[in-house]
């Protein structure tokens, strides 16, 4: 089978490396890809770009794709699906009416809100007086969410009123996230560990994956900025059986019977982002897409082939395949360019990549590219080094030996990525 793979991220090598392993799969095209795609046996870089929606459908058409991944949330909300579709071609993804989980806070608020899924409390506002006078009114900060993609700024956790009130002027009238500032969320803050627990969906059931963890801060101990992620670990142990029966049971399920019965069915993965509260778990956030860096610590414990797994999806039939995770335990750390999530610069060679992969460490590429057959530094996030272990600290152990051998200058990353149960508390 011909595979069409969307996207440039560590996500996206880590897709590629698990789909390549397929004995079904011949060729996998990458668009527009990194350098780590480039290099994989079976894959291709394209350089169509992830946004380009008809021109992925083009491609997809030109070169006979039997199966289109999607890897970000962009082109999913733009419906890079559902031009598919009218081509008649496959496609592992949510069509744009799904996606709006992600696309729309304004839509999944209210969706949770309507099917009793665990959230927190908000209220919507597209009036800039009107929130402001809301947020006046409440007795505790709250959080401010830009209602449709913002490229991962659209969170913001204001330290005081002035701050709180500051972020509705940049969102509702200076409009500095554009359309995606149309309406925004007052939310109440919610404070507790949070777990990634991210599905397979093929319009009726969800199949869980080991729950994840991600680090957002850039710094050890949960401190500095937030980042794209420095890290992820899987299974998660806050993700306790029970905790991951009750997320099914209240959150997964009723969200995939409540699009199929919006007439909107959701086949792709659905990443519901869980907030542990002292009052239960709640609903932070839906993804319509696998989680990035989790997905760098997830898929190492999938045995099963992924390519029938999501053909399963495509097909409707996740609920009779089987579907194998290792009992072992996986671990990426970020590594990420001097400066990041500030101004870094590009174009450093990186070296050791070969001596990490001889230590067993799949290294999946984010921000690099090959340049004169050098691998080059080419982004903030530049690779992760993901590995597997017996527990969580034996996949540590390994994990920062590979990462250990791994050279570029002004490459930083966090010493601590699995060391306790994240408690994040206040990251979006
Ligand atoms: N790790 C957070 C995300 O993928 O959205």
């Amino acid at each position: 089978m011909r595979v069409l793979l969307v996207g440039s991220g560590g996500r996206e090598h880590a897709l590629a490396w698990k789909l390549s392993q397929s004995l079904q799969v011949s060729a996998i095209y990458v668009a527009p890809g990194n350098g780590g795609t480039a290099t994989l046996a079976k894959t291709q870089n394209v350089a169509t770009a992830a946004e380009d929606v008809d021109g992925l459908a083009e491609l997809a058409a030109r070169q006979r794709i039997d199966l289109t991944v999607v890897g970000p949330e962009a082109p999913l909300v733009a419906g890079l699906v559902d031009a598919l579709h009218a081509a008649g071609l496959a496609a592992f993804g949510p069509t744009q009416a799904a996606a709006q989980i992600e696309g729309s806070k304004v839509f999944a608020k209210r969706f949770m809100q309507e099917t009793g899924i665990p959230t927190g409390r908000a209220e919507i506002f597209r009036d800039a007086a009107a929130a402001a006078a809301y947020v006046e009114s409440l007795d505790d900060l709250p959080v401010i969410k830009a209602s449709g993609l913002a490229a991962g700024k659209g969170v913001i956790l204001p330290e005081s009123k002035a701050e709180a009130l500051a972020a509705l002027r940049a969102i509702l009238v200076e409009r500095q996230f554009g359309e995606a500032g149309d309406a925004v969320l007052i939310e109440e803050r919610l404070s507790g560990p949070e777990v990634s627990v991210l599905a397979f969906c093929d319009g009726e059931s969800a199949r869980i994956m080991p729950a994840a963890q991600d680090h957002k801060r850039v710094m050890d101990g949960d401190r500095g900025p937030n980042t794209g992620g420095m890290g992820a670990f899987a299974p998660s142990p806050l993700a306790t059986p029970a905790l991951i029966e009750q997320v099914e049971r209240e959150v997964l399920l009723p969200a995939v019977r409540g699009l199929a019965a919006r007439g909107a069915p959701y086949v792709g993965v659905l990443y519901a982002g869980m907030i542990l509260t002292a009052g239960g778990p709640k609903t932070l956030e839906f993804n319509c897409r696998f989680g990035d860096p989790e997905t760098q610590a997830i898929l190492p414990l999938l045995e099963s082939d992924l390519l029938e797994v999501m053909l399963a999806c495509v097909e409707g039939r996740l609920a009779r395949i089987q579907l194998r995770w290792s009992d072992a335990a996986a671990l990426a750390i970020v590594l990420a360019s001097g400066g990041y999530p500030g101004k870094y610069a590009t174009g450093l060679p990186i070296r050791g990549v070969e001596r990490a992969e001889a230590q067993g460490c799949a290294i999946f590429h984010a921000g690099t590219a090959v340049r004169e057959g050098v691998l080059q530094t080419a982004g903030g996030r530049v690779l992760a080094v993901s590995t597997t272990g017996a527990d969580l600290s034996e996949a540590a152990e390994r994990a920062y030996a590979g990462a250990a051998e791994i050279e570029f200058e002004g490459c930083h990353y966090r010493r601590d990525i699995g060391r306790t149960a994240q408690h994040e508390a206040g990251a979006p």
